[in-house]
């Protein structure tokens, strides 16, 4: 595996991959790697070679009260896994490279980013917009790789992806749990002892509405009900959101159709945490995918 530090150096080795026809896979990260971005790397290989996978925490999509110069960095643990799982190359720029002085164009997805997650943390989707497009741009991949665990991102960088008429595919891959149901993300690491063990609740209430669907409910209010009431019995959980939203404009349904996201968001001591449900309507029954 190598190690690709500059923007021109990675544009200089995809462009030759791509001219020899090779099918460009690419994995963006933040790193921390986990079984959840494994996951995503390893759906890339099935398909692409060769695999790119980027880590690159991006101050610019982190709020000033939020925690970039503490977010988990571990660049040893992160290189041996990405080169276990057989990529070819990790694009690791430093900020300077990406954001070089004089920086001053950003990326707005309007409406979709107005939700939910981009209420929570202002300008968090226009930091993640802007460096998803200049890694698209800058790695050009046949097939990018996203994880629905952060479903309103994906969501955003589909429409992302549309807007700019970007040629690369957009493809979601499913979340990868704990085995008591928490989904993996490099913020679990925050968590204390006891957080950790209450954290399982997002998924107990995700649980809940989806019992809500197997009993035959077909309205969202009731879901919302059983999410909260689920989370409200867990002292150690601040909830921010619970919602049913339409997978296409993350806007709250009433009712049931097409595909849906059950979604949640709480913070446990301060660590926020995010977690959902895909619903999916095939002719006329419904499937949970947590
Ligand atoms: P990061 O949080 O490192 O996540 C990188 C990718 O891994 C994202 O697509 C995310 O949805 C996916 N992922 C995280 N946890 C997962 C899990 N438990 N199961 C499956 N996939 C999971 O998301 C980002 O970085 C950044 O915003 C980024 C897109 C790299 C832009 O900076």
């Amino acid at each position: 595996m190598e190690t690709i530090r500059t923007v021109e150096w990675m544009k200089q080795v995809s462009r030759q991959a791509r001219a020899e026809g090779r099918l460009v896979g690419f994995v963006p990260t933040m790193g921390a790697l986990h079984a959840g971005h494994a996951s995503l790397v390893r759906a890339a290989q099935r398909d692409c070679s060769p695999v790119v996978v980027s880590i690159f925490v991006n101050p610019a999509q982190f709020g000033p009260g939020e925690d970039f110069a503490k977010y988990p960095r571990a660049r040893e643990a992160d290189t041996a896994l990405v080169e276990s799982l057989g990529a070819e190359f990790l694009f690791a720029p430093e900020a300077a490279e990406i954001y070089p002085p004089g920086f001053s164009s950003y990326v707005e997805v309007a409406e979709l980013a107005s939700r939910l997650e981009g209420r929570a943390r202002p300008g968090h989707f226009r930091g993640v917009a802007t460096v998803v497009l200049k890694l698209l741009e800058i790695v050009q991949p046949w097939r990018a790789y996203f994880g629905r665990k952060d479903a309103q991102q994906a969501r955003i960088v589909l429409q992302l992806t549309r807007d700019f008429n970007l040629d690369a595919q957009i493809e979601v891959c499913p979340i990868v749990r704990e085995p008591d149901g928490l989904a993996l993300s490099s913020r679990n690491a925050y968590l204390s002892p006891e957080d950790r063990r209450a954290a399982v609740v997002l998924f107990r209430a995700l649980a809940a509405a989806r019992e809500c669907v197997g009993r035959g409910e077909r309205e969202a209010r009731p879901l919302v009900a059983a999410m909260r009431e689920v989370l409200a019995q867990e002292p150690r959980a601040t909830p921010d959101y619970a919602e049913v939203v339409s997978a296409d404009t993350f806007e709250p349904v009433a009712e049931l159709r097409g595909e849906c996201y059950a979604l949640l968001a709480a913070a446990f001591g301060g660590t926020r945490l995010l977690d959902n449900m895909l619903i999916e309507e095939q002719d006329g029954n419904f499937r949970c995918k947590l």
